[in-house]
């Protein structure tokens, strides 16, 4: 140490002989180790073999990461709140090593798994057995049931546990409206058909994810529902966001609507200014659209959209 010139002796050289240590190795508590056992990080036959208990003892996947090896990557990298993103989801080794260590050390992380639509192949043994146990042909089903197994196990181990074991799944696909793309013989039937602009195959829900993306909320923000005027009414993120995707709003009910979705928002006083979506084509005409409007802005709430 002393010929690496880690060892001071004071200002004047005759003080007790201290080790000298860098900034780097003290911040943050200590450096990790190099070496890695599997008697602490696990090894691919323990989780081969915790994957099969999870499975019924089925083998359903290869070579899956060790959870114990995932914990000890997560800790260092990451600390309470932060996202764990995993590009090469697999069997889903990375979230419920994420959903273990929070319960170890009371952290409230969160997980993005991203996997590819890899076709499973039934020919072979391994994947037909996932194929059997998820009742879809792609990779990303395993990851999705053992999501599920693995948040039953670990409520049933840990029964005081509340931490969330909950995750949402998406489908990269197209925006739910419909891109401009004129028939340049029939202008008319174009403008005609586009008059409803959202594609007719899409549900409610995948509307209300894309209005989350557009307006940059997070994903997993809470979606309630209630019944207002004999209309649906979505409450997003506690009064961040409220939209009715009726498709029929008369103008006898405008008032009605309007007052108890205002009612509805202060219930849930958000710190933030509430943005209030409705279908375009749900109004009877432009006055329609104009009174509505107005009674929101009278309550002070000015971010009127339609879609
Ligand atoms: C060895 S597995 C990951 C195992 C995972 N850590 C576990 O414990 O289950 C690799 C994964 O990466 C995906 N993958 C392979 N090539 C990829 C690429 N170029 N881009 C994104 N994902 C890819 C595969 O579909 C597979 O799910």
């Amino acid at each position: 140490m002393v010929a690496d010139n880690r060892i001071v002796f004071g200002a004047e050289g005759n003080n007790f002989p201290r080790l000298k240590r860098f900034l780097s190795e003290v911040k943050q508590g200590v450096v990790p180790t190099t070496i890695w056992k599997h008697k602490d990080v696990g090894s691919t036959q323990k989780s081969t073999r915790e994957l099969k208990e999870i499975f019924d003892g089925k083998k359903v996947f290869d070579y899956p990461k060790p959870v114990d090896l995932l914990r000890r990557i997560i800790t260092i990298g990451s600390g309470d709140n932060d996202i764990v993103l995993d590009f090469f989801a697999g069997s889903g080794s990375t979230a419920h090593a994420v959903w273990e260590q929070n319960i170890d050390d009371g952290h409230h992380r969160r997980f993005i798994l991203i996997q590819l639509p890899e076709p499973l192949d039934p020919k072979n043994e391994e994947q037909k057995n996932a194929i059997e146990f998820c009742g879809e042909e792609l990779l990303s089903a395993i990851t999705k049931e053992r999501l599920r197994r693995a948040a039953k196990k670990i409520e049933d181990e840990n029964p005081v546990f509340s931490g969330d074991t909950g995750f949402k799944v998406f489908k990269l696909d197209s925006s739910n409206i419909k891109a401009w793309d004129p028939m340049t013989k029939d202008l008319e039937g174009t403008i005609d058909e586009f008059a409803e602009y959202i594609k007719e195959d899409r549900s409610e829900t995948d509307i209300l994810h894309e209005l989350l993306l557009k307006l940059g909320l997070d994903l997993s923000i809470k979606i309630q529902e209630k019944t207002i005027a004999n209309k649906k009414v979505y409450n997003l993120g506690h009064g961040v966001l409220l939209v009715c995707l009726n498709r029929n709003i008369s103008d006898n009910e405008i008032e009605t609507l309007a007052l108890d979705m205002i009612e509805w928002i202060k219930e849930d006083n958000p710190q933030t200014e509430t943005t209030i979506v409705f279908r375009d084509s749900a109004f009877v005409d432009n006055v329609a659209k104009t009174n509505i409007t107005e009674i929101f802005k009278q309550y002070g709430y000015n971010n009127i959209r339609s879609l």
